[in-house]
């Protein structure tokens, strides 16, 4: 997820064994990652803000310092290669550049330094959020056999067997697909409270008073498993959602694992795009197991907090050279 983000921005791998500042920028992001998922005292007990009891102010800050020193880093290698190369990437970059400098956005002119801070958004919004989903989409496919094997029968059908799952292939319709990942980011939405808002102004809403500057959180996690909402909420069934018109594209209440309303996840029709190629390519190309030891770990659901909800036991699965 990384390395792909990494190309469609900045037209680069950032990870790879070679590279060390790419590991570090990994690295980094982690941590910022952890503390600001990890639960903070401070925001139970405001006065101990300044001592910063858990250290997490100091972790953060730390992590914020790297990531942004290392990302300023490429942006100016990659500035640079532009300037020698003479002509455009065409990667994200340099439609962020091109939107500036034709005033199509509200200044003429963006520093560098928020250049860096618009990039680094991307990375911390984009990367982990796809691929704790993925994870969760092969944890449900192999805990429900019977939904791995639908899955892979219409990939079969519509891709053909004996191609291979190409980027192209997401113009063509998957519905079985695209349910599996409704329903995963449905019982698994990775950021279940979303992120959080502050009221700004003194609101009464549904009988309640909310003060200005009240800290909300939309428990998005508990509206998609809303018995009220859900029939047999709790369960794995892609099928709820074929020929149901509900999207998570913030129009439908119910589902809403990328938010809704003018703060939705920008980056909603790349995120749908990564997740059914990458989940579409793991299917198609090959058939997967779990051996014995790493049972246990499929069948334990608990999550682990940071930035998104992460498996708290990673997966570990085989993948074996799809059968013909
Ligand atoms: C499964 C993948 C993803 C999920 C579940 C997800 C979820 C979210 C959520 C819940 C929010 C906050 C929305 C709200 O509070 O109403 C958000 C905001 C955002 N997301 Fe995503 N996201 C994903 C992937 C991506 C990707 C791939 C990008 C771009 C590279 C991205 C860019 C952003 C940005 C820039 C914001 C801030 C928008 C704003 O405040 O105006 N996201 N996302």
């Amino acid at each position: 997820m990384f390395n792909m983000l990494g190309n469609l921005i900045l037209s680069r791998d950032l990870v790879n064994p070679q590279s060390v500042e790419g590991s570090g920028f990994f690295a980094a992001m982690t941590e910022v990652m952890e503390a600001s998922g990890h639960p903070n005292v401070a925001d139970l007990f405001p006065w101990l803000k300044r001592l910063d009891p858990q250290g997490l102010t100091k972790k953060m800050d730390r992590g914020k310092g790297n990531t942004l020193r290392i990302i300023a880093e490429f942006v100016a290698e990659r500035l640079e290669k532009q300037q020698l190369d003479g002509a455009g990437a065409e990667d994200f970059l340099d439609v962020l550049q091109e939107s500036y400098q034709n005033g199509r956005d509200e200044k003429a002119t963006i520093s560098n330094h928020e250049l860096n801070i618009i990039i680094l958004e991307l990375f911390f919004a984009g990367s982990e959020t796809t691929s704790s989903s993925i994870e969760w989409v092969m944890v449900e496919l192999l805990r429900h056999p019977e939904v791995m094997i639908k899955a892979k029968n219409e990939l079969a059908q519509v891709v053909g067997k004996s191609n291979k799952f190409e980027e192209n292939h997401l113009k063509l319709r998957l519905p079985y697909l695209e349910a599996v990942i409704k329903e995963t980011l449905r019982l698994h939405p990775p950021a279940p409270f979303l992120v959080p808002r502050r009221a700004v102004q003194d609101t009464k809403l549904m009988g309640y008073h909310i003060p200005k500057d009240t800290q909300l959180l939309v428990n998005a996690w508990a509206i998609g498993r809303d018995p009220e909402r859900w029939e047999d909420p709790l369960s794995f069934k892609p099928e709820r959602f074929l020929g149901s018109e509900i999207d998570y594209i913030g129009q439908n209440f119910e589902l809403i694992p990328f938010g809704a309303g003018r703060r939705i996840c920008a980056g909603i029709p790349l995120a749908h795009r990564m997740l059914h190629f990458v989940s579409g390519t793991l299917l198609h190309e090959f058939d997967w197991e779990v051996d014995e030891i790493s049972r246990n770990d499929l069948m334990d659901m608990r999550g682990r907090l940071g930035l998104t909800v992460r498996k708290l036991a990673p997966l570990t699965t085989i993948p074996k050279r799809r059968s013909t």
